[in-house]
């Protein structure tokens, strides 16, 4: 894992490609439909920077395991919507790139660029269904950062669904995925290790309560709120469980 600081670095990197992509994809549907080949080579410049940030920073998140460790992402599947949804777009911009790179090469020479019938057209119609995945991309993301997608937990088998108390169940659908069954967070590198002693658990009901309904970020990662899904109670209840099953008494 690395640093917050690098971390945060990173993800800003990759933030600023996000808005340069989806900025400069529109400002290329713009640029196509007046049919303005120097505007059009500006976004295309514009959108190949933007590129560079957005993959690189984000594949580099995801391969240098910088915050979370690869299962994390690839266990969920709003996460491969997205990927999908950014090769779509990526896919897209291969003809474009065809057609746009000579125009490049041309302009170097001092030459003058005379698009082929069809391909502005074409261009055109490309780039308005690149601007749909990347505003999907960034939704699949937003969801992802409030925990929705993550694998629920293996369905109890009939047998022990009817001994498991309600926390056991609450853990199972809302907390295991990341705090895993084992209560260690992936040796703490998805979430708080709650056999860990010194741990969180040694902390009081009280603050326990406030990282579970306001959710927490911290040297792990960042815990969504768990208030929109669950009540006070039932947080209580799960609490109560976890403290239960790993606190070994504490
Ligand atoms: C999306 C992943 C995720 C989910 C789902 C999740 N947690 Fe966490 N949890 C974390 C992370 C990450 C941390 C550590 C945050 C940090 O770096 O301090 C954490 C920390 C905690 C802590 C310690 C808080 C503190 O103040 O130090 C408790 C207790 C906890 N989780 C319980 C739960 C319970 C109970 C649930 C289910 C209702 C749950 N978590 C669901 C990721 C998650």
């Amino acid at each position: 894992m690395a640093t917050p600081l690098f971390s945060a670095l990173i993800s800003a990197v990759h933030v600023v490609g996000i808005a340069g992509a989806v900025s400069f994809s529109a400002l290329r549907l713009v640029a196509l439909r007046r049919r303005d080949v120097d505007a059009i080579r500006f976004a295309d410049n514009g959108n190949g920077m933007a590129a560079i940030a957005l993959y690189g920073a984000g594949l580099y998140r995801l391969f240098g395991e910088l915050e979370k460790p690869l299962a994390f992402y690839t266990a969920n599947h709003v996460f491969w919507t997205k990927m999908g949804l950014l090769a779509v777009a990526f896919l897209l911009e291969l003809y474009p790139q065809y057609v746009v790179l000579p125009w490049h090469i041309r302009v170097s020479r001092k030459l003058p660029v005379e698009p082929k019938p069809g391909q502005i057209e074409r261009m055109f119609t490309l780039a308005a269904w690149q601007l749909p995945c990347l505003l999907g991309a960034i939704f699949c993301a937003a969801l992802m950062a409030r925990g929705i997608g993550l694998p629920k937990a293996p369905a109890s088998t009939e047998a022990s669904a009817a001994t498991a108390t309600a926390g056991q169940r609450l853990y199972e659908q809302h907390c295991q995925a990341c705090h895993q069954a084992d209560g260690r967070g992936l040796q703490a590198r998805a979430a708080a290790d709650f056999t860990a002693s010194p741990g969180v658990l040694d902390k009081s009901d009280d603050e326990l309560m406030r990282s579970l309904m306001q959710g927490r970020s911290g040297s792990i990662g960042t815990m969504p709120a768990m208030s929109p899904m669950l009540s006070e109670a039932q947080l209580r209840e799960t609490l109560g469980f976890v403290r239960e099953r790993f606190g070994a008494g504490r």
